[in-house]
C-alpha cells in the first residue's frame, strides 16, 4: 500500500479518486488551498495539507512529500487566467518534480491534456498558452528520471462514469467522464509495472482493469 500525496484532491477528478484510493488501502494526503476544505477532506479519510501550489516552493513541497511514495498532480487553473495557468499547470508540476527527485519519491502521475484538444476549435491565446504549459510539464517529467505516467484525458465530463475506457498511446479524440479518469488512475497506481508511459484516455468499452492489463502487456 502506498502513501499518496494528491494535488487537486478537491477537484473533479481528485475528489472521485480519493475514495477509490482509500478503498484500495492507500493513505492519502491531499493538498488544499482553503482552510475550510480541511474538515471535509478529513471526513473522507484524507490527511489535509494546506497550501497553494502557486505559492509553494520546491522546498515546501519537499517537506510535504516526506514519507510519500507516490504523488498525483490533477490540479489545474481551469481557464482562470494566463498567470494562474503558468503558475498552476506549468510551474506546479515542475516544482513537484524537483521535490520528488530530492525526496527519492519514485512515482509521479500527472494529469495532462490530449494533444488534439484544440483541433477544429477557434482557440484563444490563453488556450494555446495552457497547451504549451501542459506540454512543458510533460517534457520535464519525461526527462526527470522519475517513474511516471502522464495521462492525457479527452474532454472531461462531470459524470462519475461506468469504469469503462479506451486507453492507449494514441487513440481517437473524445470525451471522458472525470470518474473514469479517476478509476484509471487508481488502477494504474496499483500497477507500478506500467511506468514511463504517456497514455491517452477517453470513455470506451473496456473495464479499466482490462485496459491497464493491456497496457502492462505492451
Ligand atoms: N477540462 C478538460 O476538458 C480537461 C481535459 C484534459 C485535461 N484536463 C486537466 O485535468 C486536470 C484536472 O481536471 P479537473 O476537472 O479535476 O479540475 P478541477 O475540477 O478544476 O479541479 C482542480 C483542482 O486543482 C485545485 N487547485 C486549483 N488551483 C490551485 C492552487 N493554486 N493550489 C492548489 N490547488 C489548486 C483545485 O482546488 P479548489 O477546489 O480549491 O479549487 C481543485 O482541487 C487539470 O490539470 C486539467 O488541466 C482538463
Amino acid at each position: 500500500m502506498s502513501d499518496i500525496f494528491l494535488i487537486g484532491a478537491t477537484g473533479g477528478i481528485g475528489h472521485r479518486l480519493v475514495p477509490m484510493l482509500i478503498e484500495r488501502g492507500h493513505s492519502v494526503t491531499g493538498l488544499h488551498r482553503k482552510p475550510d476544505q480541511a474538515e471535509p477532506l478529513r471526513q473522507v479519510g484524507v490527511m489535509p495539507a494546506l497550501g497553494d501550489i502557486m505559492e509553494l516552493s520546491a522546498d515546501d513541497l519537499e517537506m510535504m512529500l516526506q514519507g510519500s511514495d507516490v504523488t498525483v498532480f490533477s490540479a489545474g487553473a481551469a481557464g482562470s487566467g494566463w498567470d494562474r495557468t503558468t503558475a498552476i499547470d506549468g510551474q506546479g508540476p515542475l516544482k513537484l518534480i524537483e521535490a520528488a527527485r530530492r525526496t527519492g519519491l519514485k512515482r509521479v502521475y500527472l494529469v495532462s491534456v490530449f494533444p488534439d484538444a484544440g483541433r477544429r476549435r477557434d482557440t484563444s491565446d490563453g488556450f494555446e498558452h495552457y497547451m504549451e504549459q501542459k506540454k512543458m510539464a510533460d517534457v520535464a517529467l519525461t526527462e526527470s528520471g522519475l517513474d511516471y505516467v502522464i495521462l492525457r484525458p479527452g474532454t472531461l465530463q462531470h459524470e462519475d462514469g461506468d469504469g469503462r475506457v479506451k486507453a492507449g498511446h494514441a487513440i481517437p479524440y473524445g470525451n471522458v467522464a472525470r470518474g473514469n479518469v479517476a478509476s484509471l488512475l487508481a488502477e494504474l497506481i496499483d500497477t507500478p509495472s506500467v511506468r514511463r508511459e504517456i497514455i491517452e484516455v477517453t470513455d470506451g468499452d473496456m473495464p479499466v482493469e482490462d485496459a491497464v492489463k493491456a497496457l502492462e502487456r505492451r
